[in-house]
């Protein structure tokens, strides 16, 4: 570990976990908890749920949770003790120095490891493209249009022309080919190691923070069997559906809107000419995932991708995305140009300016592309417009605005108000009963995630999430419970952190137990189980204590059938006999514990 467990502490407790998942994710009280869209899943139900007691966070659709660490280093993409800093940063909390610091491979995480494998790499392309072997490629540059300004600002390289490069200069700067191999920069097997990228024009992408995060690079010729493009494969540290191209740039900007393009040189062109809020997806079709990046730094979005077929395609698709997560969308014309980088070099920034003035919205582009793809004066091809215009209209989610969209449409295409009307609305409906059904879909995977054995483990879970929310809870059992009785180590091991903390400073801290444990996978667990039941503010008093009086006993009860098994297996039959003895005790500890304070 870099810091100590009192700096960790005073770090998490100054950064709210409502607070800092706000500013990602927009939440909404529900009871006892806040809820919202998930940023690590696809969904269109808020099945996020925070916990501002607990601070933690938990998603009933895809099973992630954590504390308000484990959040920042999902969202920022980054290790734990970056996720200390990034916090601690927040909080305006000086850290103590780190107290392992230089090159230490086996503790240094990962993600930081991969990072610093590209930061390298990026200072190489970047040198090569400056040296006289990239003098090819920086006039292929420059004859792109690009100014030196430009070059230096996106951190554009070359890759050399010999296959091993990079490799030697990283392996002169101690890396071990196990390191290397996790970078994805280069090919590692029995006939040797080569760099990925040779003889190609370098663009680094970077992560929202301007950290090198994966490379593309372009072939400078027409080579026809070569891709023109290749990118570094997903990584540890680069995932390709959650990063957008330019971010790091385009969050700085002015513009209330972003402007969402294909390819990095579309991105790079639009900023040369002033256009500072261009951000591309990169040849994968866009993420709902990058959309809620999006609507972290700017609530509305011009499209401007390529004008061909392939464009329009991308185009069609990228507006529900986009819309779904709330942000409002336009799309540009671009033609006859093929793309931002094309209209600005053959027609400049001002045609460009023009053409974001004219970009019209998400809606009226996609019903002109139905208008061009069917025949308005055949009956049959316009029916079937009509149809996919109620489809289209009965997609927009805010209702006002598709009322007004029915009329306006109606009007314009010559279609009865009434029967439009009738066919959105029924195609609604027949999307809420999908909707519906992905919901229960999705609940019934969380509840099969939180309870994976039955009564059992329920009521061990619940009750550790009694005992850390309430006191009294503990008073009541302290001299009852012992560790032993929970049946999983790591529900022994939080009964044990959660008692320290009662005996120790009279109060406990969800997240801070959350804290304690090591592996990702025990953190899931530790955050399942203290998100187990928190309806219990609704509940009256009488349900609560009935619950706890039940969750002891049949903690209890199963910590007694284990030992009687045990007895049983070694033969102790003085012990078995002293057990059998005790197995009424049971119900006098229901009945006392109906009497308690909660
Ligand atoms: P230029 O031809 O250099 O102007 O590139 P562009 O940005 O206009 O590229 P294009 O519109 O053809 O493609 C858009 C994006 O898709 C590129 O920026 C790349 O990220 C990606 N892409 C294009 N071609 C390939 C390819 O052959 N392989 C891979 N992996 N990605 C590609
Ligand atoms: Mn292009």
């Amino acid at each position: 570990m870099y810091y100590d467990d009192d700096t960790i502490e005073q770090v998490r407790s100054s950064n709210d976990i409502v607070d800092v998942v706000s500013t990602y994710v927009q939440l909404k009280r529900r009871g006892a908890n806040y809820v919202g869209l998930c940023p690590f899943h696809n969904e269109k139900t808020g099945s996020f749920s925070v916990n501002r007691n607990m601070q933690i966070f938990k998603c009933f659709g895809c099973g992630v949770s954590g504390n308000v660490f484990g959040f920042i280093e999902r969202t920022e993409n980054i290790s734990f003790p970056e996720a200390v800093q990034f916090l601690a940063d927040r909080a305006g909390i000086k850290l103590p120095e780190k107290s392992n610091d230089g090159y230490d491979n086996s503790r240094r995480n990962l993600k930081e490891r991969i990072a610093a494998i590209n930061k390298e790499a990026a200072t190489y392309y970047y040198r090569m493209l400056r040296s006289g072997e990239g003098r090819n490629a920086m006039q292929y540059l420059k004859n792109r249009g690009l100014s030196d300004e430009t070059i230096n600002s996106f951190g554009l390289g070359f890759a050399g022309r010999y296959s091993d490069g990079l490799y030697k200069v990283l392996k002169t700067k101690g890396y071990t080919d196990e390191e290397l191999a996790t970078s994805g920069l280069f090919t590692i097997n029995e006939k040797g190691a080569y760099d990925k990228f040779w003889d190609r024009v370098i663009f680094p992408i970077m992560d929202q923070r301007g950290r090198v995060i994966a490379f593309g690079g372009r072939i400078m010729s027409k080579a026809e069997n070569a891709p023109k493009y290749l990118n570094s494969p997903e990584t540890e540290l680069f995932n390709k559906s959650e990063n957008l191209y330019g971010l790091h740039l385009a969050k700085k900007t002015k513009e209330k809107f972003f402007l969402l393009a294909e390819g990095y040189m579309d991105v790079i062109a639009l900023h040369q000419a002033g256009f500072d809020n261009a951000v591309a997806s990169l040849g994968t079709s866009l993420t709902e995932r990058q959309a809620k990046k999006i609507m972290g730094y700017t609530d509305s979005v011009i499209i401007t991708y390529d004008s061909d077929g392939a464009g329009k395609k991308a185009a069609l698709r990228a507006i529900p995305i986009l819309k779904n997560v709330g942000l409002s969308v336009k799309v540009l014309n671009m033609k006859p140009y093929k793309d931002p980088d094309e209209l600005i070099c053959a027609a400049g920034a001002d045609e460009y300016r023009k053409r974001i003035e004219e970009s019209v919205n998400g809606f009226d582009f996609e019903a002109g592309i139905l208008e061009e793809t069917h025949d308005m004066e055949d009956p049959d091809s316009k029916t079937q417009f009509d149809h996919k215009l109620a489809e289209t209209i009965a997609a927009i989610d805010d209702p006002m605005a598709r009322h007004n969209h029915i009329e306006s449409a109606a009007k314009k295409y010559n279609i009865d108000p009434v029967e439009l009307k009738r066919e959105v609305n029924r195609i609604g409906a027949a999307l809420k009963v999908k909707e519906n059904n992905e919901r229960e879909k999705e609940r019934a995977k969380a509840t099969r995630e939180i309870k994976p054995e039955a009564a059992q483990k329920k009521a061990e879970y619940s009750l550790l999430n009694m005992l850390v929310c309430n006191k009294n809870a503990y008073l009541a059992v302290k001299d009852i419970l012992k560790k032993e009785d929970f049946a999983g180590e790591t529900e022994r091991r939080i009964f044990e952190y959660l008692t320290n903390d009662y005996e120790r400073v009279g109060a406990t801290v969800g997240a801070r137990i959350v804290e304690k444990f090591e592996s990702a996978d025990e953190q899931k667990t530790v955050a399942d189980i203290l998100m187990t039941s928190d309806d219990f503010e609704e509940t009256s008093e009488d349900e609560r204590r009935m619950a706890f009086a039940d969750y002891v006993t049949g903690v209890k009860k199963s910590a007694y059938d284990r030992e009687v098994e045990e007895a049983m297996r070694i033969g102790d039959g003085a012990k078995l006999n002293e057990l059998l003895m005790n197995e009424d005790s049971l119900e006098a500890l229901r009945k006392k514990l109906m009497n308690i304070t909660l």
